[in-house]
């Protein structure tokens, strides 16, 4: 990987520095004994260009608009694979065989039930409980009832069980948080339906009437699902990364990633995104007014989906799914209004300075609302949705630092506090 090398001179004196070479020739600096040899370490807040591992799961070209699952472009596999058949590539690093894709979803089926004594914590929740907190909590709860997972390590059976048991009940645990907060009876999932029908099912079924999604809100989940079922180093997987650097379990690791994902400058972003347009809809002041507040410095106001740490052209997700949202509100004969106020604001921001200067385009997150809202998901729930989408490149990152034996995770800092001071007793205070 070694192509050749970096020189850093500090303080007259030169060090050789080795540079790793990635398959699409993107470089790093490797830094690791610098402050062995040189008092120094390298100051980077927020990592926005600290590589922290070796990866062959995903690979994001940013300037580019480039996203691939295991050499995989995005496109196809969004427009060509379910769900289940990409988190079996983000997994096993091959898309599967048809026989080894019929194990996966019989596994899928078999690990979807939760235990009875697992249902009755969801009573313990006050109703109003947000669904995110709900989801960390039973994800980590699941492992006491499972023993056995807490023990398992990076592969064989064992590990091929726990993730089947993972992604399943995660659909399951979302779906039962939905209807305790309805005030609605659990639905037991139907292992004859598909993962995402399956899901819908348990949200939306009741006991005397059968919710049986059609093939095109089948398709529209399976394809918000594969877009976010990983995305390399972002904040989410890599808190999955840090806590399973210590060798906490692979549950505590991803009910972790929940909690990571939930804040609006991560996956909480499709949510505040239609509560942004919803607010701009009924305010009906002009965009002009929002473009401003969002540009002004002493204001904490941000357009909800846009802007990207690694994306500064566009994001193909966000293409895909602006593509496919009129698609299916087309197919299922509806009209969104925020899908309008979504378009002008895409195209006053495009054409706005402020906006070009900084690279700030339309995430995935800002049209993957519209497209929820259009298969009856309510709101608190879209950010679970981005939770089980991405439960795979968790399992996947999660599974690859113990393979790599990495390290635990510990940055250093620069102190900036006081110098060494005496105590002063409390009388004398
Ligand atoms: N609205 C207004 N200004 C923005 C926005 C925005 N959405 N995003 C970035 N900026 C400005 C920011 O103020 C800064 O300006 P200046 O250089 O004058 O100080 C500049 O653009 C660079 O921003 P940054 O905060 O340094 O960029 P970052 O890489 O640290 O943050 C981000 C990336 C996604 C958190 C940020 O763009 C943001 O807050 N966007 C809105 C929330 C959002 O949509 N999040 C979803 C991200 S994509 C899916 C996911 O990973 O969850």
């Amino acid at each position: 990987m070694t192509d050749n090398t970096a020189t850093l001179t500090i303080d007259g004196k030169s060090y050789d520095l080795e540079i790793f070479t990635g398959t699409e020739n993107e470089r790093s600096i490797d830094i690791q004994k610098l402050r062995a040899q040189t008092g120094c370490i390298t100051m980077d807040p927020g990592f926005g260009n600290t590589g922290s591992c070796f990866s062959s799961i995903t690979y994001v070209d940013g300037a580019n608009g480039i996203l691939r699952y295991r050499g995989y472009p995005i496109e196809e596999l969004a427009e060509q694979a379910s769900f289940v058949e990409a988190a079996y590539l983000i997994l096993y690093g091959e898309l599967p065989t048809p026989k080894q894709l019929a194990l996966f979803r019989a596994m899928l089926a078999e690990h979807a039930q939760l235990h009875t004594s697992l249902e009755h914590h969801f009573s313990g929740f006050p109703k109003n409980a947000p669904p995110m907190a709900i989801l960390s909590a039973m994800l980590n709860l699941v492992s006491c009832f499972h023993p056995e997972v807490l023990e398992v390590n990076s592969e064989g059976p064992e590990f091929d069980k726990t993730v089947a048991l993972l992604l399943s009940k995660v659909r399951t645990i979302a779906a039962f948080s939905y209807r305790m907060a309805a005030g609605k009876p659990f639905m037991h999932p139907n292992p004859n339906l598909s993962y995402c029908s399956n899901f819908l099912h348990m949200m939306f079924s009741d006991p005397y009437r059968e919710y049986i999604a059609t093939p095109v809100v089948d398709k529209a989940l399976n394809l918000f699902l594969v877009l976010h079922a990983d995305h390399e180093q972002n904040c989410s997987t890599s808190t999955v990364r840090v806590v399973g650097s210590s060798r906490a379990n692979l549950f505590s690791s991803v009910s972790a990633g929940v909690c990571a994902l939930w804040g609006p400058l991560h996956g909480g972003a499709n949510a505040a995104v239609i509560r942004m347009l919803e607010d701009i809809k009924l305010s009906g002041k002009p965009i002009s007014h929002y473009l401003d507040m969002a540009k002004d410095k002493n204001h904490d106001y941000r357009l909800m989906g846009f802007g990207h740490r690694v994306y500064k052209n566009f994001d193909p997700r966000s293409i895909i799914l602006k593509k496919r949202v009129y698609e299916v509100l087309d197919e299922l004969q509806q009209q969104d209004p925020l899908l309008e106020v979504a378009l002008e604001l895409e195209e006053k921001t495009l054409k706005d300075d402020y906006f070009i200067e900084r690279n700030l385009y339309p995430n995935v997150d800002f049209y993957s609302g519209i497209l929820l809202r259009a298969i009856g998901i309510p709101l608190n729930m879209y950010t679970v949705l981005f939770a089980i989408g991405r439960m795979p490149g968790w399992i996947a990152n999660w599974r690859e630092l113990l393979e790599h034996n990495q390290r635990i995770s510990r940055p250093r800092q620069i102190y900036t506090g006081e110098g060494s001071r005496p105590f002063v007793p409390l009388a004398k205070r």
